[in-house]
C-alpha cells in the first residue's frame, strides 16, 4: 500500500477556495515534488497533511491507516516551514529538544537524541547559541533538525531552498540527498520552481520526477 494518500481534498479560507479535490499519492521512501506558482495551494496541501489545518472535504490515509482527524503530534510526520520558524528566544539546543520535551521524553534520552542529530546536520558547535547568530544555513539545518528528532518517517518541506543564496541551494540539495539516502524517509516538498524540482529529484532518483503540478491538473 501507498505510504500516503491524500483523496479529494478540499479546503477553504471563507470564501477563498485553496483546495478543490486534491488527489495524490506518495510512495514509501519517494521524493515526491508539488509544483506551482504561489497561491496555488503548495503549503495549504502541506498543512493539511501533518494536520495543522483540518480539512473540509476528504480523506488522507497514511501507514494504512485513515488520519483525517488525528492530531498533529499523532502523525508520523514533521514539517519543515518555509521561513524556518525556529523559536528565537530558545538556544539551538532548546529548538531541536522542543519537540521531544513535548512529547514527554525522558532528559537523558532528549540529550542523546538531539546530540545525534546536531553532529549528523554538523551543528554541534552552535547548539548554546540562539537561532538569529547563526548563519542561513544553519537555521536551516536546525529547522530540518528539529523536524528529525522525532525521527518521523514522512518529511514535509515547504520550499526548503527558495530562501537561500545560491552556494547554500547547492549544499542544502545535498543535504537532502544524504538524508534521503541514509534515513530512508519518504519526502514530500513544495516548489515554485519547475528547475528546482528537477535539480533536486536528479539528484534524488536519476532523473524521475514524480509529482504533482497545480493550477494545470484539476484542483
Ligand atoms: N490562513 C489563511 N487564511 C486565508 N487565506 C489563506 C490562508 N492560507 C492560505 N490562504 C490562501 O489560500 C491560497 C493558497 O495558499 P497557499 O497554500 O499558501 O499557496 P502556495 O503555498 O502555493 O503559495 C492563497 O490564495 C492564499 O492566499
Ligand atoms: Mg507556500
Amino acid at each position: 500500500m501507498s505510504h500516503l494518500i491524500v483523496q479529494d481534498i478540499h479546503k477553504s479560507y471563507g470564501a477563498l477556495t485553496a483546495l478543490q479535490g486534491l488527489d495524490l499519492t506518495v510512495e514509501k521512501g519517494e521524493f515526491f515534488a508539488l509544483l506551482g506558482p504561489s497561491a496555488a495551494g503548495k503549503t495549504t496541501t502541506l498543512r493539511t497533511i501533518c494536520g495543522i489545518e483540518a480539512v473540509d472535504q476528504g480523506r488522507i490515509i497514511f501507514a494504512g491507516e485513515d488520519i483525517t482527524g488525528t492530531e498533529v503530534r499523532g502523525r508520523d510526520m514533521a514539517m519543515v516551514f518555509q521561513s524556518f520558524a525556529l523559536y528565537p528566544h530558545l538556544s539551538i539546543y532548546d529548538n531541536l529538544a522542543f519537540p521531544l520535551r513535548q512529547s514527554g521524553m525522558a532528559k537523558g534520552d532528549v540529550t542523546q537524541r538531539v546530540n545525534e542529530v546536531a553532529e549528523m546536520l554538523r551543528l554541534g558547535h552552535t547548539l548554546a547559541r540562539k537561532p538569529g547568530t547563526a548563519s542561513g544555513g544553519e537555521q536551516q539545518r536546525v529547522a530540518i533538525g528539529r523536524a528529525l528528532v522525532r525521527r518521523p518517517s514522512l518529511l514535509l518541506l515547504d520550499e526548503p531552498l527558495t530562501n537561500l543564496d545560491a552556494k547554500l541551494r547547492f549544499d542544502t540539495r545535498a543535504e537532502f540527498k544524504r538524508l534521503h539516502r541514509e534515513l530512508g524517509m519518504t519526502i514530500v516538498f513544495a516548489t515554485p520552481d519547475e528547475l528546482e524540482a528537477l535539480s533536486m529529484t536528479y539528484l534524488l532518483q536519476n532523473h524521475l520526477l514524480r509529482g504533482v503540478t497545480f493550477g494545470t491538473i484539476k484542483k
